[in-house]
């Protein structure tokens, strides 16, 4: 059974680790404190691990709570982490740019309700530099996509994935920039698709998906 739709608002939390632009989309989409009594999520926590993170800034603006946590070592920022989207009762957390790898524990607490979002067509080009990765292979296309994240690296079920051509003297910088644009329009088109129930984790989906989620959009 699907822990979703909840029918009522769904508290949401992010982590991220930089300029936090993808935090800033699902802050549009989803406002920390919504004036529709009937909104599907609102942003209330956002933690990084990086103290000057542009999106701790974004996220305070924006009227969210906003945590910096150390990362020295692994077990002792995720037992912190932890305690504070248990605090505010997280029912889904994204990962919007946040640069560290989670430990299986944590992924399996938060199984069917933690988001990332990569900037590749997955399969493709899983870890860092994916963008170089798309250049260096030849690819013609690249992408983004939003998945559920399991105990590999890049590997859960895929939510939505929008794709971009790759032009003859793209850069890392300007594919990348290219990306990002589709990037802002599926991370809440993602965090949409899990808070109605329409895809899960294990694979129950709303009639007519495929396992791409919505694969028909492309950007
Ligand atoms: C995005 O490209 C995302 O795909 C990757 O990290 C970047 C974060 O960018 N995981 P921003 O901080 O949201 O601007």
């Amino acid at each position: 059974m699907s822990r979703f739709p909840l029918g009522r608002t769904a508290r949401i939390a992010v982590l991220a680790s930089g300029r936090g632009s993808n935090l800033e989309a699902l802050l549009r989409a989803f406002p920390c404190d919504p004036r529709d009594g009937g909104a599907l999520g609102a942003v209330r926590l956002v933690l990084s691990n990086r103290e000057g993170a542009p999106a701790l800034a974004k996220a305070r603006a924006a009227g969210a709570e906003a945590r910096y946590i150390a990362y020295d070592r692994r077990e002792a920022f995720e037992a912190e982490a932890i305690a504070a989207l248990e605090a505010v009762d997280a029912d889904l957390v994204c990962l919007a740019g946040f640069m560290r790898i989670l430990s299986p524990s944590f992924v399996r607490r938060f199984r069917g309700r933690l988001l990332n979002i990569h900037p590749s067509l997955l399969p493709a080009h899983r870890g860092l530099h994916a963008q170089r990765q798309a250049l260096e292979a030849g690819d013609r296309r690249s992408g983004c996509t939003v998945h559920f994240v399991d105990e590999g690296v890049d590997t859960g079920r895929v939510v939505v994935q929008r794709d971009v051509p790759i032009l003859p003297g793209d850069t890392e910088e300007s594919l990348a920039e290219r990306i990002r644009v589709q990037e802002h329009r599926a991370f809440p088109e993602a965090v949409r698709l899990v808070l109605t129930g329409e895809i899960t984790a294990d694979g129950a989906t709303a009639e007519g998906r495929g396992s791409r989620g919505s694969a028909g959009v492309h950007g």
